[in-house]
């Protein structure tokens, strides 16, 4: 059971989750301090823990520093920053003093004020299953100036030793996992574009080195923020590491004051045993049970027109894209970009957002009509935040985008961001989105955001620079207005592939794009690092076509479905030009992929062995009485025979029927020895084997 309990005596806040413990308590000085994160403790003993601060070591060494829960600068305080506040008059920094706290069930709030002047932080405690959110609040009766404020600080045990996982990456090949020693000294990952990005991704998980796939114990933060942000993990001379984390970057200073206050985004911290797996599974429970907003629907297999058609889009031919889609099982059509304005080509239309009569001469209507007679949904493309210099809307409203005076516009893909922190920009957008789903039936947005922002200023704005916070909770705001007004619509976050994919935008689409990389072998590294931390039922994968259009890989298709089914299927290739052998194996393959996705998009996954050499890789997922394994052979080496592959998540004491096969294994044994997979000879080779739990 999830509680908290303050013990007066020790000012000291224990709060209990689900298999773990995080206490914090008042220092002397009134400064939150940290007390313990791991295993689950009683909570009166916890107060053993609970002593005063040590005294310095030395006129250099304080052994208390980086035990803060929000690490605030000023004073003898020299730790990474968390909070730093400059007052109007000048001074620097904030003197803690406790208030009060509230309890909520499962939220604990804090209250502190500075000791001089009238600012006010609470800091936020709140369970959610396994996972503590944690978040801060400011506010001031007069204008401060908030040089930075992290969501929390995450505070380590002293380990032995500290590494640090992680993924970077870039367009297309984004989520690439990294396990690397914590330097000492600081290690930052951030995005400074406005967007979540493609070249770090906000979450990092720490142990001590020794952690396995299976052992190990492994703290991880991530942060729940689509805009500019910053993790920093520091490792002292104390032998301590902390993760500091927020939204915001270096010179960008927020403004709280009268009406004006500021809340940070969701940090969210899970302390796990079992290793990696089980701390990628402990994630992708809560992304289900609490950010996801529709967790038990199953997502269904998408075709998208953009590998077929490029720009080159026309209602005939996505009609005839549409009517193949739908023979091969297809539940949703999603015509990507090329559709309104004058967007012939990535130079001009964006921001046009009305049907091209060329292209469309009826309107939507009959496209929409048409894929609903199918027996599919409909689906488009957007990208709401952006505008071509070569548009209608630029000419009108130069005004609109970010810009500086005397500074050039800088262009990428052609294309300039709106200021969406502008409400008169975000009204614009939601009046024809809103028409756009509402006047066509629309059932799904693919959301797209293609270049980071550039000359990020406000003109005529007394404090600009909220825009990298405002335009970030724009886009969230206008998605939950239109998800609020519309009940029936999904959403698929998209920045250039892989570049918008966090917890806080997951809190309002129902998948994310991975990446513009559909090359199958490529896919199963990139979607090993992001199932780190996101679940397969929000991973949008597609089959696409030979040669791969980023690889110039071609692989056979049985193998790129079954990397694709491994998440959320869809198919991108243009399928007019399929042959009909290929048609018919499609066919047998989405129909395999709807029947296991209950088992993908709601089960466990186990990773039994990683994308890292071209030996096998293999997965599964399991989930109820059934479970799945995926396994691929990239190349294949000297004949070398087939090794079993032991499985996971299953019960010793039952019998597993292998549906294909026919055959009978007892769970013990495929735990202890294993699954003869069964591996069709030769490279490219691939197999999905379903597992049911029968009656001994
Ligand atoms: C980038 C996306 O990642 C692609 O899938 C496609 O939608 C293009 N944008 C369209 O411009």
């Amino acid at each position: 059971m999830a509680g908290i309990r303050y013990l007066a005596d020790h000012r000291t806040w224990v709060l209990t989750g689900e298999s773990s413990t995080y206490a914090l308590r008042l220092d002397e000085d009134d400064v939150p301090a940290h007390v313990f994160w791991g295993p689950k403790l009683p909570p009166e003993d916890v107060a053993e823990l609970s002593g005063k601060a040590l005294p310095w070591w030395d006129g250099f060494n304080d052994p208390n520093e980086g035990l803060d829960e929000l690490a605030a600068d000023g004073g003898t305080k020299y730790w990474t920053p968390a909070l730093q506040l400059r007052f109007a008059d000048g001074t620097r920094a904030l003197e803690w003093r406790y208030a009060t706290h509230e309890i909520d069930r499962d939220h604990l709030t804090i209250h502190f004020t500075d000791r001089h002047y009238p600012l006010r932080v609470s800091l936020h405690y709140r369970w959610k299953s396994g996972v503590l959110e944690r978040w801060t609040e400011l506010s001031a009766d007069t204008d401060v100036e908030v040089v930075r404020a992290d969501s929390a600080s995450w505070v380590l045990p002293v380990l032995d030793d500290y590494r640090l996982s992680h993924v970077t990456g870039r367009w297309a090949a984004e989520t690439q996992l990294h396990r690397t020693p914590a330097a000492h000294g600081e290690t930052t990952f951030a995005s400074r574009r406005g967007i979540t990005g493609h070249h770090a991704n906000p979450w990092v998980m720490v142990d001590d080195g020794t952690a396995t796939e299976r052992h190990g114990e492994v703290y991880g933060v991530a942060l729940a923020w689509s805009g500019s942000w910053r993790l920093t993990a520091t490792r002292s001379s104390t032998g301590r590491l902390t993760v500091s984390g927020g939204f915001g970057q270096e010179g960008v200073a927020h403004r709280v004051g009268p009406g004006k206050p500021l809340t940070t985004p969701v940090i969210a911290g899970l302390y796990t045993e079992g290793g990696f797996g089980a701390a990628s599974r402990a994630w992708h429970a809560y992304v289900r049970e609490h950010v996801l907003p529709h967790p038990q629907e199953l997502r269904p297999v998408l075709y998208n027109s953009w590998e077929a058609t490029g720009f080159d889009v026309s209602e005939e031919q996505q009609r005839i894209l549409a009517e193949r889609a739908a023979a091969l099982g297809v539940e949703l059509f999603v015509m990507d970009d090329g559709w309104f304005g004058a967007r012939t080509g990535d130079h001009a239309g964006l921001g046009d957002w009305h049907v091209n009569r060329h292209r469309f001469p009826d309107g939507l209507e009959p496209l929409v009509d048409a894929v609903h007679g199918l027996g599919m949904k409909f689906g488009i493309w957007v990208e709401p935040e952006m505008v071509n210099p070569d548009s209608d809307l630029y000419r009108a409203h130069p005004d609109w985008v970010l810009h500086h005076p005397h500074r050039r516009r800088s262009e990428l893909r052609n294309q300039l961001v709106l200021n969406f922190a502008r409400t008169d920009v975000a009204e614009w957008a939601h009046g024809w989105l809103d028409r756009l789903v509402g006047d066509h039936g629309v059932d799904f947005l693919k959301w797209d955001m293609n270049r980071p922002f550039s000359e990020a200023g406000w003109p005529g704005d007394a404090d600009p620079d909220r825009l990298w916070v405002e335009h970030t909770r724009a886009v969230y705001a206008l998605m939950d207005r239109l998800r609020a007004d519309h009940p029936g619509l999904r959403l698929e976050a998209c920045s250039g592939g892989g570049g918008r994919i966090d917890l806080g935008v997951l809190a309002r689409a129902d998948q994310v794009w991975t990446s513009d990389n559909t090359d199958a072998l490529d896919r199963l590294r990139i979607q090993h690092g992001y199932g780190q931390l996101y679940p397969a039922g929000a991973m949008s994968a597609w089959v696409t076509d030979n040669p791969n259009f980023v690889t110039g890989r071609s692989v056979p298709l049985r193998f790129r479905f079954h990397v694709a089914m491994a998440g959320v299927l869809g198919v991108g290739g243009n399928i007019v030009g399929w042959p009909e052998d290929d048609l018919a194996l499609a066919r047998e393959l989405i129909a395999l992929a709807k029947d296991i996705r209950p088992v993908v998009q709601h089960g466990a996954l186990y990773r039994l062995r990683p994308p890292v050499d071209d030996g096998v890789t293999a997965l599964q997922y399991v989930h109820e009485d059934r479970a799945v394994v995926f396994a691929y052979r990239q190349a294949a080496h000297f004949n070398a025979p087939e090794r079993p592959m032991r499985l996971e998540g299953l019960d010793p004491a039952e019998r597993y029927l292998d549906l294909d096969a026919g055959t009978t294994h007892s769970g013990a044994v495929l735990l202890a020895r294993g699954l003869a997979l069964g591996l069709p000879t030769g490279d490219f080779a691939s197999k999905v084997v379903r597992l049911e739990r029968v009656p001994r």
